[in-house]
């Protein structure tokens, strides 16, 4: 059994909730799993490029929601932290590919030197393939307690987000996008539902899914993760205007530079701002049913829009 703060888990009592202690202390839990999801074999070089990036930091916002997901339809974390690593796993994946030279050609991505940029194009493209296979493997071996019923749906669930239908489709629209000054805001909206969205409303379905939430449950999770995954995209790329390349970890101003469509080139950036606003008050309006339980979930969506990098 995982051992966690009572505080922190469990937002009925007295006790404030602290957003900050929360997500040190779930993103540590997260760190360890990771850490020993994936042990180094031979071929050494592809299990210490595919390391290499999968422990490299970040804020593990998709694990943490998958847990939090869970815990609020009655689940526990070890039934979710399986499904929680490969969320993690296949964006880290997402990100190696996205940085390539034949993508975005990035050179520094979570504060270090690009994947490629360490191991070569070679044996990056290969540890994103191989965090991808050791995604789906990692939830049907290691879930445990779980009907199968329920593995085999979120299984499913993630295969759909990878694929056309999510991941790949947003990324084909996107690069096919580069460029072009006059792209609409549904073509937009397209992007980011498919490339950003669908991993974060999977992340946050799939922890309930496992927990055996019920339909109505699903629906508003859903929903909850629809407005934070466009309110998380629309902050983005404010960011990308706004921040540092330190505060980013990876190199700002390079959605101008690549005359990329974005929220604040149709919007400007005040208006870009409300927008995302008002997702989050729907994305919390979901959460009314849920009392103090959805406090993580209600917080989370709050950071979202406050959070600098
Ligand atoms: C970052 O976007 C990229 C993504 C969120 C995902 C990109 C998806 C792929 C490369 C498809 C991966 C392949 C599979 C099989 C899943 P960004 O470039 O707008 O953000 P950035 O500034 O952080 O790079
Ligand atoms: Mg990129």
């Amino acid at each position: 059994m995982v051992k966690t703060d009572e505080k922190l888990i469990n937002p009925n009592n007295q006790t404030a909730f602290d957003l900050h202690s929360y997500l040190k202390q779930r993103k540590n839990l997260v760190e360890e799993a990771l850490d020993n999801s994936l042990t180094i074999k031979k071929p050494e070089t592809i299990y210490q490029a595919m390391r290499y990036s999968l422990l490299a930091g970040g804020k593990r916002l998709r694990p943490i929601l998958c847990l939090a997901t869970c815990e609020l339809t009655g689940g526990s974390i070890d039934i979710a932290m399986p499904t929680a690593c490969a969320l993690e796993m296949i964006h880290t994946m997402s990100l190696i590919h996205d940085d390539l030279p034949a993508m975005d050609n990035d050179d520094y991505r979570r504060g270090q030197l690009t994947n490629h940029k360490v191991y070569g194009d070679d044996i990056a493209i290969l540890a994103g393939d191989g965090l991808l296979a050791y995604a789906f493997e990692y939830v049907a071996a290691n879930t445990h307690n779980v009907p199968a019923e329920r593995i085999v749906k979120v299984i499913a669930r993630l295969g759909r987000t990878v694929g056309a239908e999510g991941l790949v489709g947003g990324q084909v629209l996107d690069l096919e996008s580069e460029g072009k000054a006059d792209i609409s805001a549904q073509t937009l909206s397209f992007i980011h539902t498919h490339k950003t969205g669908a991993l974060l409303e999977t992340s946050v379905v799939s922890g309930a899914i496992l927990a055996g939430a019920s339909d109505e449950d699903i629906t508003k999770l859903s929903r909850y993760a629809q407005n934070i995954g466009l309110a998380f995209q629309i902050i983005d790329d404010i960011l990308d205007i706004t921040a540092t390349d330190e505060e980013l970890g990876k190199t700002a101003g390079k959605d101008l530079q690549a005359q990329k469509a974005t929220y604040p080139s149709l919007w400007g950036i005040e208006k870009s701002r409300i927008q995302a606003q008002n997702l989050i008050d729907d994305a919390i309006a979901q959460l009314t049913t849920y009392g103090e339980k959805a406090e993580p979930l209600r917080e989370i969506a709050n950071y979202i829009i406050t959070r600098k990098h």
